[in-house]
């Protein structure tokens, strides 16, 4: 099995997540390639088997690159003609999104659009959609945010805690794909 993870993070959050997750995959001997998206734009993700994409919340969205990646990809795969009315799904095909977020306001609700943004790319691709991951995230540079949020003093999260969740998501998704 191939797998590829693409990610964005600004300020480490996403990529610890991004990193556990390759690590987890290649400790249960699956072909993992971890890429930041600045340097996955030439990958062809039909070329997976599974394929993650991590973002942060930006203000309720992806970051601007990871934006411009997936706009640049679906021009990519519709001038191809990949890109199907009714999505079918393309056999064997399986995608996970993970989103890092602060939620200082509302919490995971700044968030979900995030998953359900990178989540739709995939999908328009024909892949199965086996997992939305949302994982607290410090806001790094803003006390007042990491703190006195809705969530609290999230200080240090991305956490051993969280991760290890990360990696037991990622060990009960590989047992429900391979069946
Ligand atoms: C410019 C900027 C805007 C942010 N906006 C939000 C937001 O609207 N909602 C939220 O929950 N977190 C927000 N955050 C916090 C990040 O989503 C969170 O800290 C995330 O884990 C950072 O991931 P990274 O370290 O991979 O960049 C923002 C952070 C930055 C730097």
């Amino acid at each position: 099995m191939k797998a590829l993870i693409i990610y964005w993070s600004g300020t480490g959050n996403t990529k610890k997540v991004a990193e556990t997750i390759d690590n987890t995959l290649k400790n249960s001997g699956v072909d993992s390639v971890l890429k930041p998206v600045k340097e996955a734009g030439a990958e062809d993700l039909h070329e997976y088997d599974l394929v993650f994409i991590g973002a942060p919340s930006h203000m309720w969205q992806p970051p601007a690159p990871v934006q411009e990646y997936i706009k640049d990809k679906m021009n990519y795969y519709r001038e191809r003609d990949y890109i199907k009315l009714g999505s079918p799904k393309v056999r064997g095909k399986y995608g996970v999104v993970f989103t890092t977020y602060s939620g200082p306001h509302t919490g995971i609700n700044e968030a979900i659009p995030v998953g359900k943004y990178l989540g739709q790319f995939l999908e328009h691709l024909g892949f199965d959609l086996a997992g939305e991951w949302y994982v607290v995230g410090e806001f790094h540079g803003s006390e007042e945010n990491s703190t006195k949020g809705r969530l609290g003093d999230i200080r240090g999260r991305p956490n051993q805690q969280d991760l290890d969740n990360i990696a037991r998501d990622v060990n009960e998704l590989l047992k429900t794909i391979k069946g």
